[in-house]
């Protein structure tokens, strides 16, 4: 555990990592960052036997939740689904007594292949992000949870490795300047 007075847990859920150009770069732009804990669920759990407790008490210790991960069909890698489904326990997050994660702040950090321009009514994928993002608000709500602006780059095939670079430095920045002032971060300001 480190120092920091808001803490960081990054899930990260990619299935393979060595052909990622986006997640690989977001990863490696916070790894070994004081404040933030990264945990890539595909490399932790290979044969996806997730230690309950373990998640729950690293979950426990931090403040600021982070599902990084591919967009795949309009959802998450099957590891991360497999997560919120055996860690997100009645008693634990939400139901009689599951007040663990309340007032914690959760955000969803995701690449997508399509174009931003692809996700509206006039796009091949009809819905927009903020209408394919209401499970992920659901969840957020459910578990008392406040759900922060989602960290989306749109268009991964055509992005350059400078534009990628970008998004992965300003990540870190968000998630470095959380570890610093907290959820006021996103609070607007005067
Ligand atoms: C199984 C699978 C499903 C995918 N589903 C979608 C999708 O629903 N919408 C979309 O925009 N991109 C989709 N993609 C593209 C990925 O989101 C894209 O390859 C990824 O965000 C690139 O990030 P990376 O460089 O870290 O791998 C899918 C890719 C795979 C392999």
């Amino acid at each position: 555990m480190n120092e920091s007075s808001h803490r960081v847990l990054v899930l990260m859920a990619h299935p393979s990592l060595y052909r990622s150009k986006i997640n690989k770069a977001m990863r490696d732009a916070i790894k070994d960052t004081p404040g933030i804990t990264l945990h890539e669920l595909y490399q932790a759990y290979p044969d996806f036997y997730i230690n309950v407790r373990h998640e729950q008490s690293l979950l426990l210790e931090h403040d600021f939740l982070v599902f990084q991960y591919p967009f795949y069909w309009y959802s998450v890698p099957p590891i991360l689904k497999l997560w919120q489904d055996v860690v997100l326990e009645n008693g634990f997050a939400y139901g009689e007594g599951g007040d663990a994660l309340q007032g914690k702040d959760f955000m969803p950090a995701i690449s997508t292949g399509g174009k931003a321009e692809a996700f509206s009514r006039e796009g091949n994928n009809y819905f927009t992000m903020n209408e394919l993002l209401y499970p992920m608000q659901a969840v957020a709500r459910r578990c008392n949870m406040t759900y922060r602006p989602p960290r989306v780059i749109h268009g991964s095939f055509e992005q350059t490795d400078v534009t990628i670079q970008m998004h992965a430095e300003r990540y870190r920045e968000l998630l470095l300047e959380y570890t610093r002032q907290g959820a006021g971060i996103f609070e607007p300001k005067d």
